[in-house]
């Protein structure tokens, strides 16, 4: 079905299943650890051989010689593929680096060789038998060295233009009465998800099966057939569960190649996972960046001019880091610039990472908002307030589908207690430690894809829906069982999901936040079909049909489902496309964060005391996965402000703390109390579930209220993530 005008009333409005707060259906295979990740199928395939990955030990220059004869001599080795014996190798259309490089090396730990022997202590002991003749070349590593030779990006994602500018903002900003010019930058960030990049690869005859931990099947499935340079058909690619992906797993990475050119190599499946000290240099990571941004207001606060400018670096063709993108659409403005300027790095490749682009951007520009509240003298909620656009402020003709940050703001702080808070920094004490609060708004834009489903019905009533949809983490499984609950009319218990196989019908995938919202309508075009053809057999107009209760009624007549459609059942398949819709309405996810710190006196150590979302991102298909979702990304946003920080070892090029010893991230005792709400709201305009995404608003804004917190607790602005004590005393 093409989705191009609003939604009007359907089944979904029902809400008798879907909008529920209901239990993960995958729950149970989860908490007893039954559900099949890739790289725990011992079960799928017999006889499978170990691959280890040697990952190259300088960040740039060339292999002069590799000797394999210990390696190849070692106990258990069966085989060893470089760039040399692999064959011809094409290059995926998502990866910028090569996943096996040779003789050329793009990066630090990028794939050299797999070693595959039966076990995978033989693999590693083995790898570490290869003698690598380098020779280095010097490298460029430090963005703040290179940033002056950033130039215009040559491409970005989608149509993104990397420069927008309205009005005069030069003359507007020299003009303005208060102002404000800063600088803030934010480190190289890893996903650091729980699950390693893991698969396992199996042959048959020309025939590639693989197991994989992957959000975007479809992609990553022709990214392995152009890499391999095998028709797509004969590849199958199959990612049921996933543990975690942040977008570190939208494409295919080093492990999926080398599997499966190990697996060809051997002449046996092989299974290849990541140790994670070859993650976080191997495989992608937000890139960091330094971001200017220049406000300029009249006396009493109205936005006249807004600057926003990023560089950021990747490899040679790569992209930039968009951080510029929510100041093109969060604050009104009449004079307004932003640019996105890229340099060339020879880091691992940068990528997207959770709200790529607003994540980062929202890092800076919200401590830029609360510095210029400070200036003005006004609250930082009032400021936002006073500047709120209720269309798009580069294009002022074309209106927010639903825009409902004010509302956000508003109940945030009646719920926060934010007026309890001392407007002067130190103000507030308990016992040895400063107490401040901070706020920011959330934004991430709503992105819709094109997404396909199978629906089928049986003789019992019990309803099958396959798409190849993935499920990260987010809870894909139990909403998609919930829209064709609602749509089918049948307890939720009658409905199996399976997802994350490319024989399935192809969705939209996850990633950007677009695939609950994205995959359910999927789903739920394909229900419709099946309701009309449950119609033709029975003979009834599709127009007065009632499915519920596991029945269909018609004409004065009820009979169960499974009745209906007989003993041979029933399918159906179709996908949502998308029309213009979202080019009509700037279509947009809000909300506001409130933090509140602790900050010892003393020592500079700081402690996040309670944290509360708002989020306006139309209807929430469960509250309890959504909920889940929020309190996930506040927390990564915690990480984010307080302790990530991927560091640049700025001689050699790579990531220095390339482990979960190094990489700090959040545990449990560094995240209290955290409070979600979610405004009531449907956006018809998004797609026929009315829903929009809340897996990356969760993160956007969270840093900077957290760095607004610290500044109202200790008058200490700190403009360079992440927030560490060393930086406050
Ligand atoms: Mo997301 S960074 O598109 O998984």
């Amino acid at each position: 079905m093409k989705f191009d005008t609003p939604a009007t009333t359907n089944p979904i409005d029902r809400l008798t299943v879907v909008g529920k707060p209901l239990d993960r259906v995958d729950g149970p295979l989860k908490t007893t650890g039954t559900a099949p990740y890739a790289n725990d199928r011992h079960d799928v395939v017999a006889n499978q051989a170990h691959g280890y990955v040697l990952g190259s030990a300088i960040a740039k220059g060339r292999i002069g010689a590799m000797d394999l004869r210990a390696a190849k001599a070692a106990a258990g080795v069966i085989a060893i593929v470089t760039a040399e014996n692999a064959g011809k190798l094409g290059q995926g259309k998502f990866n910028t680096a090569r996943l096996l490089a040779g003789p050329d090396i793009q990066h630090y730990h990028q794939a050299i060789a797999v070693v595959v022997a039966e076990t995978f202590e033989q693999a590693r002991a083995a790898a570490h038998l290869i003698r690598v003749d380098y020779a280095a070349a010097e490298g460029t590593f430090d963005l703040a060295a290179a940033k002056d030779s950033a130039t215009k990006p040559a491409k970005m994602t989608g149509d993104a233009k990397p420069d927008t500018s309205v009005g005069d903002f030069a003359a507007a900003f020299a003009a303005a009465p208060v102002k404000l010019d800063m600088t803030y930058t934010t480190p190289d960030q890893s996903h650091a998800m729980m699950e390693p990049h893991a698969s396992i690869a199996a042959w048959e005859g020309d025939r590639l099966m693989v197991w994989s931990a992957n959000q975007m099947i479809d992609w990553s499935r022709g990214d392995i057939a152009l890499t391999l340079g095998i028709p797509k058909d004969k590849v199958r690619l199959v990612s049921p569960y996933i543990g975690g992906g942040f977008g570190g797993k939208l494409f295919v990475r080093a492990d999926a190649l080398l599997a499966a050119l190990g697996a060809r190599a051997a002449g046996r499946p092989v299974r290849v996972s990541l140790p994670r000290p070859l993650i976080f240099n191997n495989t992608t990571h937000r890139p960091a960046t330094i971001q200017r941004i220049r406000i300029g207001t009249t006396g009493d606060g109205a936005i006249t001019a807004i600057g926003h400018e990023s560089w950021s670096g990747d490899l040679p063709d790569g992209e930039p880091e968009v951080a510029v993108m929510q100041t093109r659409l969060l604050y009104a403005g009449a004079n307004r610039l932003t640019a996105m300027r890229l340099a060339v790095l020879d880091l691992p490749e940068g990528n997207a990472m959770r709200a790529p682009g607003e994540a980062s951007g929202m890092m800076a520009l919200e401590i830029a908002m609360d510095e210029m509240a400070e200036r003005l003298g006004l609250d930082p909620v009032e400021f936002r307030i006073r500047n709120d656009s209720q269309v798009d402020p580069e294009n002022p003709g074309r209106p927010f589908s639903q825009r409902r940050l004010v509302e956000c703001l508003r109940a945030g702080a009646a719920r926060f207690g934010w007026d309890r808070r001392q407007a002067r920094a130190g103000a507030n004490r308990d016992g040895g430690w400063l107490i401040g609060q901070g706020v920011a708004a959330a934004f991430r834009n709503n992105l819709v894809m094109k997404s396909a489903a199978r629906v089928r019905l049986d003789g019992r009533s019990k309803v099958t829906v396959e798409t190849d949809m993935t499920d990260i983490g987010t809870g894909s499984y139990t909403i998609i069982a919930q829209t064709a609950a609602e749509m089918m009319g049948v307890p939720i218990e009658h409905v199996s999901v399976r997802l994350g196989d490319s024989r399935f019908p192809v969705s939209c995938g996850s990633g950007g936040q677009w695939g609950g919202n994205s995959s359910t309508s999927g789903v739920y075009a394909a229900c419709a079909k099946l309701r009309e053809a449950v119609a033709r057999r029975i003979g009834a107009d599709p127009a007065n049909i009632e499915f519920t209760a596991g029945h269909v009624s018609w004409a004065g007549r009820s009979v169960p489902l499974g009745e209906a459609v007989g003993a041979q059942g029933l399918e159906a398949e179709d996908a949502v496309e998308f029309g213009d819709l979202d080019k009509e309405y700037q279509q947009s996810t809000f909300g506001a964060h409130f933090v509140e710190v602790g900050v010892d006196a003393a020592t500079g150590e700081v402690r996040v005391r309670r944290m509360l979302a708002v989020c306006a991102a139309g209807r929430i298909l469960n509250p309890k996965t959504a909920r889940s979702q929020v309190i996930g990304a506040m927390t990564m946003g915690v990480g984010a402000a307080l302790m990530e920080d991927l560091v640049v070892d700025r001689r050699r090029g790579f990531f220095v703390n390339h482990d979960l010893a190094g990489y700090e991230v959040p545990v449990h005792a560094d995240i209290p109390e955290q409070e979600v709400i979610f405004l009531d709201e449907v956006d018809p305009t998004s797609s026929p579930m009315k829903a929009k995404g809340v897996g990356e608003l969760g993160i956007c804004g969270v840093a900077a209220a957290v760095a607004n917190a610290i500044h109202n607790a200790t008058g200490v602005r700190v403009r360079d993530y992440p927030i560490t004590l060393d930086k406050l005393i």
